[in-house]
């Protein structure tokens, strides 16, 4: 089967001069390169000095121990001595009794699709609600070649295949229950829902209103169809759940085709160049999709979500937290009482952001509005280790405006370029943070791209992973330090900067760190969404996998292999702990992979259960 042009490759490839008006670091230069190349063995792999432990087999912290894996390449689940898994929900899983099982020929309609789980699981999260044990999965994107693999072309052909692929987009709802030790779908359960691109969203905080977001559709901009593309997510302590839309950019496409002329905006943020979508063909059926009919369709999409998992509440855009290619957002009750969100941006050369929320938390009250007023800043790392928030009014646009462009305006007040921003996890037992940065080709290569101690490595194939401790240990206050936790590396195939930091070695390697979250415990788990192919560069890495990082020590220990060309995305807990649910998103992209039903099967994401044989507590 021929290898599916990534949607990261796509939306390069369609905007290969993408705007990128400043950088507050000085334009690349020989002379900036050499000193950051010297000073990274100084101070950039600080954690290289407490590395005592590293050498120790087995990983262990309250509540947690095993004997770290190797790297596989088997199509299956890898896990070490102590641990089962089992799948829970796959795509295609019925949510009702009535609703048909998984059709491998046809891979579903249209019709199947809207009342079964959806396609692409990653970010997720737990909830209770009247005694019930609810997951909340989004579900992000779905691969041509899978979904349609059953066709000549491996694309959608006809108008139902169109929208096959968009129901498959969205969250799933399902409860969950536990017999013997095994979790399955309570299928009939009044909480299973889905959430689609057609689903309706109130708009709150300062862009509702905006004549930014108005269309035939809605004309006073204050309500929303649908949400696609989630991509990780968060969890408030008042029980929502928030959904990431990232590259939302890719659905919108115009029937102008090459005649098609892109906005300074909609270049910025990717939409519609040379008239293409991804290939999804939602304007085929659905006009908002198509940029020169309904050009504000695009600025309804790009948010972080607020749904009540018990579906009382209609779900909401949260316009105060900006418009980007969100990947996750990170919640916290900051110490003077204030909510603050971190968010990334995960494109090449894009930012890190921070939500302070005008009011206060007040624990068993009514919290509903808080993400609604705030402020939002971009992140200012310096080279020695400080760094502050700079707050978007100093942008001097209008305030729809700052968020709808969020990205023009964070370029007007000169934050960091950054080697794409995934997740962002705090830890729960002390004020820090920590944020994934995948990779990034143009590092070092591109003028707005320099080097920098925060983004060090040219080309940076492997990706790094910095974090930060707000001064006063208040996540509201606007400045902090911040050191490296890890350069992800290959010790095997090099010895200089690409072998990564010195909490890397040839037994914990990954590359392109993707998820991260923290357990109660305090451990911090990191997910990997990236080149497996074993080969090269990244000899001796196998699979995708999730790996259990110290925040203290930086040790680093393998702990799962997920199968062939899959990505490991998703990460959450059964309320007594004792189960781990972990997101097992698009094996097979490229067409070799029958997991998790073997033999023929159709390959499918899938949510798994972890347990310890010896039922213990699992984070
Ligand atoms: Fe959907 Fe940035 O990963
Ligand atoms: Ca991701
Ligand atoms: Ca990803």
């Amino acid at each position: 089967m021929t290898k599916e042009l990534s949607f990261d490759a796509w939306d390069e490839q369609q905007n290969p001069d993408r705007a990128q008006e400043t950088d507050f670091d000085a334009v690349m230069s020989r002379r900036y390169f050499l000193k950051s190349a010297s000073l990274l063995g100084a101070s950039a792999f600080i954690m290289s000095a407490g590395l005592s432990s590293q050498k120790a087999m087995a990983a262990s912290k309250a509540g947690f121990e095993f004997k770290p894996i190797a790297a596989a390449t088997a199509d299956t689940i890898t896990l070490p001595d102590g641990f089962t898994s089992q799948v829970v929900v796959r795509w295609g899983d019925p949510l009702t009794s009535d609703a048909p099982e998984f059709n491998h020929a046809t891979r579903g309609s249209a019709a199947s699709q809207a009342v079964v789980a959806g396609d692409n699981n990653d970010g997720m999260d737990m909830f209770v609600v009247d005694g019930r044990t609810l997951l909340v999965i989004n579900n992000e994107y779905t691969n041509r070649s899978v979904t349609f693999g059953n066709s000549e072309s491996k694309l959608p052909e006809t108008d139902d295949d169109g929208e096959k692929g968009k129901m498959a987009h969205g969250l799933t709802i399902v409860e969950l229950a536990e017999t013997d030790g095994q979790w399955t779908i309570v299928k009939d359960s009044p909480f299973n829902r889905r959430v689609t691109p057609d689903t309706a969203f109130e708009v709150a905080g300062p862009v509702r209103g905006s004549d930014l977001i108005k269309t035939s559709a809605d004309p006073k901009g204050v309500k929303i169809l649908g949400t696609f593309n989630n991509c990780g997510n968060g969890k408030t302590p008042w029980g929502t759940y928030l959904a990431c839309e990232e590259n939302f950019n890719g659905y919108f496409s115009s029937h102008e085709g090459e005649n098609f002329k892109q906005t300074p905006e909609q270049k910025r943020y990717g939409i519609a160049k040379g008239g293409k979508d991804w290939g999804y063909k939602w304007a085929q059926t659905d006009e908002r999709f198509d940029v020169s009919k309904e050009s504000n369709e695009a600025h309804r999409h790009g948010w972080v979500v607020e749904v009540d998992p018990s579906g009382k509440r209609n779900p909401v855009k949260l316009t105060a937290l900006g418009r980007f290619k969100h990947e996750n957002a990170e919640v916290v009750v900051a110490k003077d009482g204030r909510v603050v969100v971190y968010l990334g941006d995960d494109e090449r050369g894009e930012f890190l952001y921070r939500f302070v929320s005008r009011d206060r938390y007040k624990p068993g009250g009514d919290n509903t509005s808080l993400l609604h007023e705030g402020e939002l800043f971009v992140a200012r790392f310096h080279d020695d280790g400080r760094g502050d928030w700079v707050t978007l009014a100093l942008a001097n646009m209008p305030a729809d405006e700052t968020l709808v462009f969020a990205r023009i305006a964070a370029s007007k007040v000169g934050a960091t370029t950054m080697d794409r921003p995934e997740w962002v996890a705090a830890n729960p037992h002390k004020a820090e943070a920590y944020v994934a940065l995948t990779n990034n080709k143009y590092r070092g290569e591109r003028e707005n791209q320099p080097l920098n101690m925060a983004n060090p490595r040219a080309k940076n194939p492997y990706g790094h992973i910095i974090r930060w401790t707000p001064d006063g240990g208040n996540h509201a206050t606007d400045s902090f330090s911040w050191d490296t936790y890890v350069m992800a590396g290959n010790p095997m195939v090099h010895s200089d900067l690409m072998a990564g930091s010195s909490n890397i070695t040839e037994a914990n390697m990954f590359n392109s760190p993707d998820g991260l979250k923290f357990d109660s415990a305090g451990n911090l788990w990191i997910q990997t969404d990236g080149n497996y192919s074993n080969a090269k560069g990244f000899l001796g890495m196998g699979n995708n996998q999730m790996l259990m990082g110290d925040p203290v020590t930086g040790a680093i220990h393998r702990f799962l292999v997920g199968p062939n060309e899959s990505e490991i995305t998703g990460l959450t807990w059964s309320p007594d702990r004792k189960t781990m649910f972990v997101g097992v998103q698009h094996p097979g992209e490229d067409g070799n992979s029958h997991w998790p039903e073997g033999g023929q099967a159709v390959p499918r994401s899938a949510v798994i259960a972890i347990k310890r044989a010896d039922g213990g507590l699992i984070g």
